[in-house]
């Protein structure tokens, strides 16, 4: 029983492919580098082989399958980096690995914080000892309306973590949770922008919903209204988030996803030009708290997609129904 990974990461992941290698009976060959032809090679004797958001393009999936790889698995929730037309048409099955919720939706309470409370100003001027109070005056979360967008399994996460806070919930999805309806309201998408305080977005990115928080949705919030993003950029209009940030329409953001990420984030960059505008002048808010979409890396998530994805290849191998296949 043989699996490949490819990314394999040498400071978080690597002890734990090493323990479970073990503990499953696998062998397993490390690479640290995403899948491409140079090193195709190394997956010639696996069945398996197991990668993250790198793209599998047909060229890959055809060298998978005359390297006799006949399971693919992502230590990923999405999969649209693989193209699965080209898997079913080289009999390779597909895996993902998803992770709990809790992740997102602490991270998520965490920028909602951040914002109403002004960290970001506040841990800048304790760096440089400027221990004045002058414009870090915060806000209570119980005298605020939260304002949840999506209640699927991290939307519904953070309704449940913020209702020990007392604040007023509301919320809007395009199908309701019973569990949801414990601790918010569902309402009308244009009622819960019109009324929201702030306002945290959890749906996935679809054609329907891009640009959800645009000019015009914009100008129908209240002054001063949160915006937090652990979502998809692509829901906010980068140009019209910022312009109702410099006329102080909207008084801060907290953002893990911005617009036009793919190929940013997870590299350093200290000493190169990045060609996204709309991300370097968020960066500069005082009153916008930017991260480079990490709100789901924690110790336990990335536990559950070393160890599921390597659970999913044994399950496989072994010809044992796998609640992990998803083609
Ligand atoms: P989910 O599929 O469990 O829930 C999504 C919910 O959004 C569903 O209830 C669906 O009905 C609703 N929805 C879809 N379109 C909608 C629309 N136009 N208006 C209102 N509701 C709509 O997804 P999950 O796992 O809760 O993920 C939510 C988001 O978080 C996704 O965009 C996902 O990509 C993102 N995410 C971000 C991570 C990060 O590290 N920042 C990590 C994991 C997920």
């Amino acid at each position: 029983m043989r699996v490949t990974v490819y990314n394999c990461r040498e400071f978080d992941e690597k002890a734990l492919f090493l323990r479970y290698e073990k503990e499953l009976g696998i062998e397993l060959v490390l690479c640290a580098d995403a899948p491409m032809l140079e090193n195709i090679h190394l997956s010639k004797g696996s069945e398996c082989v197991d990668i993250i958001t790198s793209k599998i393009t047909r060229e890959l999936m055809e060298a998978f399958h005359k390297n006799g790889v006949k399971y693919l698995t992502t230590r990923t929730i999405g999969y649209d980096h693989i193209d699965l037309e080209a898997a079913k048409e080289f009999g390779i099955k597909v895996g993902n690995a998803p992770y709990g919720p809790n992740g997102v939706a602490d991270y998520t309470v965490m920028l909602i914080l951040m914002s109403i409370r002004k960290m970001k100003r506040i841990m800048e001027r304790t760096n440089i000892q400027d221990y004045t109070l002058a414009g870090i005056q915060g806000r209570e979360l119980k005298d605020l309306t939260v304002g949840v967008i999506g209640t699927g399994r991290i939307g519904r996460t953070v309704i449940r973590n913020l209702s020990g806070f007392g604040c007023k919930i509301l919320a809007y999805d395009l199908y309701e949770q019973e569990e949801v309806k414990q601790y918010a309201a569902y309402v009308s998408l244009e009622e819960l922008l019109q009324t929201s305080d702030v306002i945290t977005l959890h749906t996935p990115l679809t054609d329907e919903n891009f640009h959800l928080i645009n000019e015009k949705s914009i100008a129908g919030m209240k002054d001063g209204v949160v915006i937090i993003n652990t979502a998809r950029g692509a829901l906010i209009d980068s140009e019209a988030l910022i312009g109702a940030i410099e006329s102080g329409k909207i008084g801060a953001a907290g953002l893990d996803v911005v617009e036009n990420e793919f190929g940013l984030y997870y590299y350093d960059h200290k000493s190169d030009i990045l060609d996204n505008r709309e991300l370097a002048i968020l960066r500069g808010f005082p009153n916008v708290t930017v991260s480079h979409h990490m709100a789901f890396y924690t110790d336990n998530c990335v536990e559950t997609v070393v160890r599921d994805s390597l659970i999913s290849c044994k399950l496989f191998l072994e010809g044992k129904e796998n609640p992990w296949e998803v083609i």
